[in-house]
């Protein structure tokens, strides 16, 4: 689609994410005993569109604390000066609740459709709010009128409702109550969620009250009475994971909450079509909001919900695959697995990306075709993640059963059908890595939107290997051209896994073609700048936010 974008230099952007875009560490060797690295990929590369052409400032949670004020402000200082970026601290027991208890063990499982993994407390819901309260003060004392402030992802969704309510004053009338206020505002008043929640379908008419307002330190942008007006400043949210059927997302106890946390906003993305029509559709069950295919209507402003997948920067791959060291890597690949076809699988060790379910339908394919023992492998790296969460500890005891198992059932003296690494790979490793594979094979049982495919496909210029690619992953809604698999089938996976292996190199070229067009046009800073362009556009009504 042709689509004209309106990026407004003037403007100032600020995005906030739960980790910042730069690794801190600990380093003796270091001037200031601290080392920093720039992310690469991701969120990094999204935004190198918008930010050839507006200012911005970005905050996240640094990953780390330190034992002294000095250390705090040297950090701060560096991020600032050399990478625009603003640390949000945050004590180590409060984070730990925000990212392990609540964000990882109640949002996301529950996000991905795993409700028996969820795990609601209390206490996590408590420094959920906590932490999005420090990362609310920390865009008030950065933030002036008419910036434009990026919410990101699934660890800060009751962000949107406390900036309106610390930097615009907002009286939160109609659907959010005097109570819910109250309730998203004391991060630790131990008053309980359920008293936030009710029934379906029932929106609440409360009384505002107007001591309800947090503006009174005053700082930023705000006017004599601490507040600035409505519209004070543009508020975009994106959920980087699915938004589920509201048959599940009402499960979550906290659902009102969370729901009017991002309502608050002037624009709310997601990766699909689908993502964004569960969302309305919980919106409207839940809160009683009428909306439309592209919206919602709430407190008197229409809150533009819309479809932006994301992509990746497919030149940094093809860059890496142009260095030499990487080129040597591959040709010394390539004899290592002379006569052997290889499948690559690159996740984080994650429930959702189904890798036991690939296990099993490669042990189904070579029990099937016991003609390709021998002559396939599987390549599986597995980054380790988020191992203070115990379903994650309990992933990685069935993976290493299952690779052991199956090594022990195919190997051979010469060869094992699966490789399997328990870590990251470097980039120029990845790259040879994509390079040298005849088939990728992604089986997660959900998924936002799984890039790693679109990283597979821009290393296949030459070999045009085959992509297959679960139907719950966003990214099949995108890259026609795949093999589209059920994880749950494993028959069906291997049938796929045959299919790939033995397809005419006519038909690889011609689906290959169809998905580097895609993965080519749909990258990251295409999606970064149509999100902030779109958000940009959106005329707000302004004036008085406080009604007498
Ligand atoms: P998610 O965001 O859920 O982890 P994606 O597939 O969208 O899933 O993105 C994963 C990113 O992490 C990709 O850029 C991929 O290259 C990288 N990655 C995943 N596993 C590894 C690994 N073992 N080594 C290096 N990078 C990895
Ligand atoms: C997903 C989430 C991101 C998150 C990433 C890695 O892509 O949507 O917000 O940063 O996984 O997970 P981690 O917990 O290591 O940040």
């Amino acid at each position: 689609s042709t689509r004209d974008f309106h990026l407004d230099p003037s403007a100032h952007l600020i995005v906030v994410s739960n980790r910042l875009p730069v690794t801190i560490k600990a380093d003796a060797s270091q001037p200031g005993g601290y080392s920093f690295t720039l992310s690469s990929g991701g969120l990094v590369s999204a935004l190198s569109g918008c930010k050839k052409s507006m200012s911005f400032t970005w905050i996240g949670w640094p990953g780390l604390n330190v034992s002294s004020r000095a250390e705090e402000e040297f950090i701060e200082k560096k991020l600032r000066e050399e990478y625009s970026c603003e640390p949000v601290w945050i004590d180590d027991d409060v984070a730990d609740a925000h990212y392990n208890g609540f964000s990882n063990s109640i949002l996301w499982p529950l996000f991905h459709y795993h409700p028996g993994e969820m795990n609601f407390d209390e206490e996590n819901w408590l420094a959920y709010r906590e932490a999005n309260l420090l990362f609310a003060e920390k865009v008030r004392s950065v933030v002036k009128q008419g910036d434009m402030v990026w919410v990101q992802d699934y660890h800060l969704m009751l962000l949107p409702l406390m900036l309106r309510t610390l930097i615009e004053g907002s009286n939160l009338q109609g659907h959010t109550s005097h109570r819910e206020l109250e309730h998203v505002r004391h991060g630790v008043d131990g008053t309980s969620h359920l008293q936030g929640s009710e029934g379906l379908a029932a929106p609440k008419k409360e009384p505002t009250n107007k001591s309800s307002r947090i503006t009174q330190s005053g700082e930023g942008i705000g006017t004599s009475d601490g507040a600035a007006s409505r519209g004070a400043i543009k508020i975009g949210f994106f959920l980087h994971t699915p938004f589920p059927s509201s048959e599940i997302y009402r499960i979550l106890p906290v659902r009102r909450e969370i729901l009017l946390g991002i309502l608050h906003c002037d624009l709310i993305g997601f990766h699909t079509y689908d993502y964004a029509r569960h969302f309305l559709s919980s919106c409207t069950r839940i809160l009683g909001l009428p909306t439309m295919p592209n919206g919602a209507e709430f407190e008197g402003r229409y809150v533009h919900v819309g479809t932006y997948p994301i992509g990746i920067e497919p030149t940094q791959f093809e860059e890496g695959l142009r260095r030499e060291s990487v080129q040597t890597r591959i040709k010394a690949l390539e004899r290592k697995f002379e006569g052997v076809k290889i499948i690559v699988g690159v996740d984080r060790l994650d429930y959702i990306k189904g890798v036991p379910q690939k296990l099993h339908a490669l042990e189904t394919f070579l029990q099937d075709h016991p003609e390709w023992i021998g002559k396939v492998v599987l390549v599986q790296v597995a980054v380790p993640s988020r191992q203070d969460v115990e379903e994650y500890q309990n992933l990685r005891a069935i993976v290493n059963e299952a690779v052991g198992r199956i090594n022990g059932r195919f190997g051979t003296v010469e060869s094992m059908p699966i490789h399997f690494l328990h870590r990251s790979v470097n980039f120029d490793e990845l790259c040879a890595l994509y390079a040298i594979s005849d088939a990728c094979l992604v089986t997660s049982t959900r998924d936002g939107m799984n890039l790693v495919s679109y990283e597979y496909i821009a290393c296949q210029k030459e070999k045009h290997g085959v992509m297959i690619l679960s139907e719950f992953a966003g990214a099949a809604q995108s890259l026609n051209g795949s093999l589209i698999v059920n994880p749950w089938d494993k028959f069906a996976v291997a049938d796929a896994i045959h299919e790939a292996l033995t397809m005419p190199s006519e038909a690889k070229q011609k689906n290959f073609g169809k998905l580097s067009a895609y993965v080519e046009k749909h990258t990251a800073s295409w999606w970064g700048v149509s999100f902030v362009s779109d958000l940009t556009r959106i005329k707000v009504a302004t004036g008085s936010s406080s009604p007498a």
